[in-house]
């Protein structure tokens, strides 16, 4: 029996190691024990909300690589039995790390292929010594991606395996490999311009000389970091939290709540990223279809770094391990998944006053520190850095950071640059936009809250407005989920507030949290396009839905080969109230990106992300009582007389 009393597990804690065995092995007995049974995820099953004394259950997705079924699989880990198997022959979850290596070999041992290969003028060895990408294909249609559970294989030329393939790539061949029956079903060559002949690498041979003016910089905690983390619980300036890794989200934070005169104030129940999915711009042969879904195509839990101690974080480090199924009923431990540190942030508020007389300036500040707790996941070309921050007044903020290789294509030296940029000779960026939808639980001071949409706008002349120079916040309430689809408008100022409406702050306002949207962009796909119907979420930057256990991904369970209409589209549709309701907002960060070359060989990183500020859930500035740097106030105080008197004489 595997009890919280007796293993200190909380019932929001991932699974343990031990428990994906336990779970495998009931799942894989209840199934009568197939060699041709895998696990693509094995995960803690979370109770709904309002109901943890359920028994500790795991869930699984499982798939018979003989026939391509897959069957959903709940564990119940305290009774050791299976209690719910559903087979699903109409879904195609994510291709197994043993799919993808299969498919690699097929497409390389397949005579079609090789022979197009060849056709393009291409050496056996030439042919071996090629790196091929497997892609999702997405669904326009077609009896493959209709029938078939396939991946399609791109691919590019390498003079030795080091090299970074990406700037050599054979442009219109494709492979379409069928997952299950193990085979090349058919192989697109269509004439295109002919790779590059070389290609910039970036590994430190290949980045000229280094520069010789970097002096250290060390960062110092002697007392170790201001934060405790005990299991998942993680506590820092008031902030708590759980903290976890699931297999196909990535990053997990539940419980978010700041503590406040000895009152541990509720502000979001679980926060994560629930989608992601990257349209290409192009609409040729080898770039139309990509539409990679990198969280419920690939899993973005499964594929995080393992991150190393002054290279991916600097300081003070905490870790926290990750584990997820090793595909065969065992389980993977991603150490070092989860990065918790605490950096400067600079100023967090400053006032310096002028005296009217001999004494001069005084000044009165408190240096900003923040929290962050990251993972970086790499998807094929792509790496993608989730980084949550907390700060000590009260806001919160998300950043992604993307870096990696861009996806290429080989170009003649006169194409006109319509849906692509050259980055280098015979080579081009696609033009893309990278779309992150983050579910966020909110309960601000409990789980009943509104959602207000607030535009700043100025008044009408008249009696009111007799300058021309008044305007207003209008607030709007999101009233139902046919009101939920929203844009950001950044000329209004356009955020969001989820207030509880039942609660008073001191000064008789109701409580809330402010979402305020950072650079974004919409999306360039048309209505009409098979992307804008099967990733509906990224049409729109905001959607409110009412709380329900089972509307977790916002294109649907599985993405892979997908129909138009799932997840968001079809849950609003019921147009649930959601007014003083347990809501669940969907915030999707868009990221613009028209390829430069200065994003060749390998990407500097490229930010974007949202913010959480508290909007009358405190009475004052919540980082009044952050003590100030041991000499600053003493030192400005009092100080400087000539100068402060020079400036405030000459201010009249
Ligand atoms: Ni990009």
């Amino acid at each position: 029996m595997v009890t919280e009393a007796a293993t200190g597990t909380h019932f929001l804690d991932p699974l343990s190691a031990d428990e994906i065995v336990r779970a495998s092995t009931i799942i894989s007995e209840h199934l009568g024990s197939p060699d041709s049974l895998r696990f693509l995820l094995v995960a803690a099953l979370e109770p709904r909300k309002g109901a943890e004394a359920t028994p500790r259950c795991a869930e699984a997705v499982c798939i018979d690589i003989g026939t391509g079924l897959t069957t959903e699989v709940v564990a119940d880990l305290e009774a050791g039995v299976v209690t719910s198997v559903t087979e699903r022959a109409d879904v195609q979850p994510p291709a197994l790390f043993e799919e993808y290596e299969r498919a690699d070999a097929t497409i390389r041992a397949d005579d079609g292929w090789r022979s197009a290969m060849r056709g393009r003028g291409l050496s056996d060895e030439q042919i071996d010594l090629s790196f091929i990408h497997l892609w999702p294909t997405g669904n326009f249609g077609s009896r493959w991606e209709m029938e078939h559970r396939i991946l399609k294989g791109i691919v590019y030329l390498r003079d030795e395996p080091e090299d970074n393939a990406y700037g050599r790539p054979v442009e219109g061949l494709i492979a379409i490999v069928d997952l299950a029956a193990d085979c090349v079903l058919e192989v697109v060559d269509e004439l295109s311009p002919a790779p590059a002949i070389s290609s910039l690498r970036f590994d430190h041979d290949h980045g000229g000389p280094p520069r010789e003016d970097l002096k250290p910089l060390d960062i110092v905690q002697p007392d170790g970091p201001s934060f405790t983390l005990e299991g998942h619980l993680l506590k820092w300036q008031k902030w708590q939290m759980r903290v976890s890794l699931h297999p196909r989200e990535g990053l997990v934070l539940h419980k978010i709540g700041y503590e406040d005169s000895g009152r541990l104030r509720p502000i979001c129940y679980r926060a994560s990223l629930a989608e992601m999915v990257v349209p290409y711009g192009d609409a040729s042969v080898g770039h139309y279809f990509k539409n990679a879904f990198d969280s419920g195509e690939c899993g973005i839990g499964r594929l995080v770094n393992s991150l190393e101690l002054g290279c991916d974080c600097l300081g003070e480090i905490v870790y926290l391990d990750g584990v997820v199924t090793d595909e065969r009923g065992g389980a993977r431990t991603i150490t070092n998944a989860i990065c918790i540190h605490e950096e400067d942030a600079g100023l967090l508020w400053k006032h310096t006053y002028r005296h009217p007389d001999e004494r001069g300036t005084q000044s009165w500040l408190r240096r900003s520190r923040r929290l962050v707790i990251s993972t970086i996941a790499t998807v094929d070309n792509y790496d993608y850095g989730f980084y949550w921050y907390f700060y000590q007044d009260g806001s919160w903020e998300h950043e992604v950071k993307a870096t990696g290789i861009i996806q290429t294509m080989a170009i003649e030296d006169d194409d006109p640059q319509v849906t692509r940029h050259r980055i280098g000779p015979r080579l081009a960026g696609v033009h893309h936009q990278h779309f992150l939808s983050f579910r966020l639980d909110m309960e601000v001071d409990g789980p009943q809250n509104t959602v207000y949409e607030v535009d700043t706008v100025p008044l009408p002349p008249g009696p009111e407005n007799p300058y021309h120079n008044a305007f207003t916040a209008q607030a709007t309430p999101i009233r139902d989920e046919s009101q939920s689809g929203r844009e950001v408008e950044s000329a209004a100022a356009r955020h969001w507030r989820i207030a509880n409406d039942s609660i008073s702050n001191p000064i008789g306002e109701p409580t809330a949290y402010v979402l305020t949207p950072g650079a974004t962009v919409s999306m360039m796909a048309g209505e009409q396009s098979m992307i804008a119907q099967r990733a509906a979420f990224a049409r729109k930057q905001l959607w409110v839905t009412a709380y329900e256990p089972a509307q977790r991904f916002p294109a649907g369970d599985y993405p892979a080969q997908s129909e138009p209409g799932l997840g968001i589209p079809a849950w609003v549709a019921e147009n649930r109230p959601l007014e003083q309701a347990d809501i669940v907002l969907w915030y999707t960060v868009g990221m613009n990106h028209l390829v430069r070359p200065e994003d060749w060989p390998v990407m500097p990183v490229q930010r974007a992300g949202f913010g959480m500020k508290p909007w009358g859930f405190s009475d004052r500035n919540p980082g009044l009582d952050v003590p100030p740097p041991d000499h600053c106030e003493r030192d400005t105080a009092l100080g400087s007389s000539q100068h402060a008197h020079h400036s405030h004489n000459s201010h009249c």
